[in-house]
């Protein structure tokens, strides 16, 4: 739920933990901290509540000098914000033991009873991730073989974890363990690095090791080695990526996720790249696609939704039976899975907890499962059996943008090779189709080129307390999504129903004070979204409409309409979600929250 980093080399460290901290601000947090080994091979720490910027205040006074050491961005669980709950923590109760720190991220289950197992220890925080520190401590304790010890200290952590560790008398050794949380290691020249997500390594390398769960690794200056969970030595794969520096930076946007929207035809076009030519997908060519009989897909957040438009065209193009059920809901419901599903579990990082989790039960049902996922080797792409990757870029702003389109667009193309694996639709509507994804990017550019009208006419609505989004069929899941994303970044309560539920209950709330955000079809749906328009307008709401296509009936209802351009009605909902983003960013901003890291969330949800 938050960052870790670390280095280890010639450099002095505190600059390069400070910076790369900064690069993963988006993820979220409360606190921030830095530990370092320094040349006299003592171990310091600095840590407080707030902003890293508070934090740099306080390394002014004391700036932290040495070679070797980690630092990490907390969002709180257990234990409240404050200094003393900041990491890193540190153990030093055992008289002469080295001082031990560490840095965690993820939840130690166990860490009460743990905590009562270490007599005499005294604990400066209500964390779970302290006991860590102590129980590595306690477990040194005039023992010679770290590896060893550290070995037995992960056998005795029930939980998730992903963990930077520092010994004192250990001037040129990081330790790196993980297991369910992410964590990767940066390869350099003559210094190596950990962090919980890529962009924090970017300034430095591109040269990766991904650790597999159960891992630890032993990073020096001159090299780093990969032990398994019993302490064997194993090589992992050593991986290049092609993001870059530029790629996590703003470039001259005031926010990331305004970047992020602006990248929108791009990033779709690199998605669809090689992939619409009518061939099958290569990348399901390892499943046993004709024994499916049932697809669920599984998500969370923004990939919820996608998910959702991902049902409908699995369902009404390859003809699949098709279920989509949030991954929370999902990972505790009784294990139906069998050899004939195929899950397929969308995420953006894949790192989310929940989404893992649900994966793992899929899998001990016998399900084989497709990652639709934008980071390469994430945890959720190596526990599938397949992988489509969403080529979008790293995404930084909290609120998804450029990830949700992108996903989209990969769920439709797979709806498309299913629907041509098995014989479904019509070759001339799989054609259709293709050519409007082909026309993708250029129909996000016209909405982009909106983005003035879209702030101007949302001005008024930024004093709302709420709001109300509604659409049918493929658009339903765009008004949830719309909802979400005001909800998310402007703080203002909005609501996503499908429209015909209108009448089952929300329209009661319905009044003058309650803007109506509508979305319209040029399809069979176009004559039931007019009825809605007018039970609204004459419960005195503003009706806020968005169309594929100029609808003349609704310039004289609506108080304000973004008329797209049509494009092929699979593709639609592309355009139409950038309309609710760009909504969404216009009053956030109006509003003055913060855009990119707003109050309460974390970009990745890696605990439950
Ligand atoms: C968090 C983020 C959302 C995201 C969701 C799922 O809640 O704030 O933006 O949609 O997690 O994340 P995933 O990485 O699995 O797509």
């Amino acid at each position: 739920m938050c960052g870790i980093v670390g280095y280890v080399g010639e450099r002095n460290s505190q600059p390069i933990l400070l910076d790369g901290l900064k690069r993963l601000e988006y993820r979220g947090y409360d606190s921030a901290g830095l530990a370092v080994v320094g040349p006299d091979r003592r171990l310091r720490v600095e840590k407080c509540r707030g902003k890293i910027i508070d934090l740099e205040q306080r390394l002014l006074s004391h700036p932290l000098v040495g070679h070797l050491g980690v630092g990490h961005t907390r969002w709180a669980t257990h234990g409240a914000p404050s200094d003393e709950n900041a990491h890193p923590h540190t153990a030093c109760c055992s008289e002469g033991a080295s001082k031990v720190t560490v840095v965690h991220n993820g939840i130690i289950e166990n860490h009460e009873e743990v905590r009562r197992g270490l007599a005499g220890h005294r604990f400066s925080s209500q964390t779970d991730t302290e006991v860590v520190a102590h129980l590595v401590e306690s477990s040194l304790n005039g023992r010679a073989d770290l590896r060893k010890v550290l070995s037995t200290v992960a056998g005795r952590m029930r939980g998730a974890y992903a963990l930077g560790v520092l010994v004192e008398n250990e001037p040129d050794l990081l330790v790196a363990m993980r297991r369910g949380s992410p964590l990767v290691i940066g390869l350099g020249e003559k210094e190596n690095f950990i962090a919980s997500d890529i962009p924090a390594l970017l300034p430095h390398t591109r040269r990766l090791l991904i650790l597999e769960d159960g891992d630890m690794a032993f990073l020096r200056s001159s090299g780093v080695e990969v032990f398994d969970v019993r302490g064997r030595r194993v090589r992992r794969r050593e991986r290049e990526i092609t993001w870059t520096q530029a790629m996590a930076e703003k470039g001259g946007y005031k926010h990331f996720m305004l970047k992020e929207i602006f990248e929108q035809p791009h990033a779709v076009a690199d998605t669809l790249r090689g992939r619409l030519n009518g061939g099958r997908l290569a990348e399901l060519n390892g499943l046993p696609v004709k024994r499916i009989e049932r697809v669920v897909l599984t998500a969370c957040g923004t990939s919820y939704h996608a998910s959702l438009l991902g049902k409908a065209a699995l369902e009404q193009l390859a003809h699949c039976r098709v279920e989509s059920d949030i991954a929370s809901e999902c990972r505790y419901r009784p294990n139906l899975f069998d050899e004939r599903t195929l899950v397929v579990a969308v995420s953006q990082s894949g790192e989310t907890a929940d989404t893992l989790a649900a994966v793992e039960t899929a899998r001990e049902g016998g399900a084989k499962v497709l990652a639709i996922c934008n980071v390469v080797d994430s945890s959720l792409a190596r526990a599938a059996d397949a992988v489509l990757y969403t080529r979008a870029g790293p995404e930084i702003g909290v609120a998804s943008t450029k990830t949700f389109t992108t996903q989209i667009a990969v769920l439709l193309v797979l709806a498309l090779d299913l629907a041509e694996r098995r014989g479904a639709a019509p070759a001339s509507v799989r054609k259709a189709v293709r050519r409007g994804l082909g026309r993708g990017a250029a129909a996000i550019d016209r909405v982009l080129a909106m983005s003035s009208e879209i702030r101007e006419k949302m001005e008024p609505y930024a004093a709302a307390r709420n709001l109300l989004y509604i659409g049918r069929g493929r658009l339903f899941p765009i008004a949830l999504e719309g909802a979400l994303k005001l909800k998310e970044i402007s703080y203002i309560h909005a609501e996503a129903y499908a429209a015909g539920e209108l009448k089952h209950g929300p329209i009661a709330l319905i009044d003058e004070n309650m803007p109506v955000v509508v979305f319209v079809a040029q399809d069979e749906t176009l004559p039931k979204m007019m009825s809605n328009v007018e039970e609204v307008r004459s419960r005195g709401a503003k009706v806020i409409a968005v169309t594929a296509g100029p609808v003349e009936s609704l310039k004289s209802k609506a108080a304000a309409v973004f008329s797209l351009p049509p494009t092929e009605g699979w593709v639609q909902p592309i355009p139409m979600a950038v309309v609710t983003q760009l909504m969404a960013y216009h009053i956030a901003v109006l509003k003055g929250t913060d855009v990119d890291q707003p109050r309460n969330l974390a970009k990745s949800v890696t605990v439950e």
